[in-house]
């Protein structure tokens, strides 16, 4: 018996060891990013035109990056707070605030050079090659065009600078090990459609609705279950919200969903005075107002069409638990 727990005891400090050892690894070794590229952004008319479409809309830096009216229904932009930051993202993992990427010198990135934004943006490290943590989509960011990746930095640079200090994120383990291993360099960007293939240019565009709508495991897209929703989002005072199912299924998504209607429903957020959440029995982190005032109905009506030309997946989705029931 004594001889046993003496294996036992033994054991365990080689496993607590290992552990330990990679925990000191891991801190060391990640993340594995190489140093920022030599890169200056002239800012055109049409770079400005372009990143101020894209970060108001399909590329959603400003809906994180800004603070929210909770009280309205789809939680519109506060105008004024343009990239100032400071919601918190990080749901279960722990504490993880979006950055101020206004051009403010001691709270912003107005001393970070364009290729430290551009890393930031796509490999997913700051100006000192730290990680960030995923809720920022980096991952997401890289496939896209690098010339639409210049747009955004263009027009971020000219958001109002504010001066706001967002506190430290701060993950739970073992993410904190984790997140610090997904930075990467980029080796190919994605190409933006020129709009002939209108189910191209709406999977470029849905990229963000393809994140919320999407079940995942372990930071991977569910093979077969894309668009299928039941993601899970907490709203501010504690009622659990889930995704829809925006596969062309019938009976579980929006297969009957006509264009018009898909179009009315964004549609019809777009005014002020329909964003009572009272009046709709609910309020959403969906982003109906931010989208709906911002993209061109050719880019929407593109995004149809790709939803449209998906696998229909039959999941039903519970769209709310109340706060207290579980
Ligand atoms: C889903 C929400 C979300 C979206 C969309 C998003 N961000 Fe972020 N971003 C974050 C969060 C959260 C952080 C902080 C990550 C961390 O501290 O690890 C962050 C960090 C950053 C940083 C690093 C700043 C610093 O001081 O370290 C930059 C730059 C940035 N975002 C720019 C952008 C741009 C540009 C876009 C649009 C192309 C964008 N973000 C879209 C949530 C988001
Ligand atoms: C931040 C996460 C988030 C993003 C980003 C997002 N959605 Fe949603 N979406 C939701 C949630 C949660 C719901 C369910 C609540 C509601 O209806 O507002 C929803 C509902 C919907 C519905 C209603 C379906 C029905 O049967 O009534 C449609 C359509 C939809 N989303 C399409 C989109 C499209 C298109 C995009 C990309 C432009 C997108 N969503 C991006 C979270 C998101």
């Amino acid at each position: 018996m004594k001889k046993l727990f003496k294996i036992l005891g033994i054991l365990l400090i080689i496993v607590v060891l290992f552990a330990a050892g990679g925990y000191i690894y891991l801190q060391a070794a990640y993340p594995k990013v190489s140093a920022a590229p030599e890169l200056k952004i002239e800012p055109t008319h049409e770079r400005l035109e372009r990143g101020k479409y894209l970060a108001n809309s399909y590329a959603f830096c400003i809906e994180c990056h800004s603070s929210k009216d909770i009280t309205k229904f789809s939680m519109p932009v506060v105008p004024g707070t343009e990239g100032k930051g400071g919601d918190n993202y990080g749901e279960g993992a722990g504490f993880v605030p979006a950055s101020n990427i206004t051009g403010d010198k001691e709270t912003g990135l107005g001393n970070w050079t364009d290729g430290e934004i551009f890393r930031a943006i796509t490999s997913g490290v700051d100006k000192e090659g730290k990680f960030l943590a995923p809720m920022m989509p980096y991952p997401l960011f890289a496939k896209m065009d690098k010339e639409d990746l210049y747009s955004i930095i263009a027009y971020i640079k000219t958001l109002k600078p504010i001066s706001n200090k967002v506190p430290e994120k701060n993950l739970k383990f073992p993410v904190n090990l984790i997140f610090r291993t997904i930075p990467s360099d980029v080796s190919s960007f994605g190409k933006r459609p020129d709009g002939t293939d209108k189910i191209k240019l709406g999977e470029y565009n849905g990229v963000a609705c393809k994140f919320c709508h999407s079940p995942s495991d372990k930071g991977e897209y569910i093979p077969g279950k894309e668009f299928s929703g039941g993601v899970e989002f907490p709203m501010p005072d504690g009622t659990i919200i889930r995704s829809s199912n925006i596969t062309p299924d019938k009976e579980t998504g929006i297969g009957n969903m006509t264009r018009e209607l898909f179009m009315a429903k964004f549609k019809s957020c777009i005014d002020d005075s329909a964003l009572d959440p009272k009046s709709r029995g609910f309020n959403t982190p969906m982003a109906w107002n931010f989208i709906a005032k911002s993209s061109t109905d050719d880019d929407l009506l593109a995004i149809y069409e790709y939803l449209m030309s998906q696998n229909p997946v039959n999941n039903k989705v519970e769209k709310i638990t109340l706060k207290g029931l579980k």
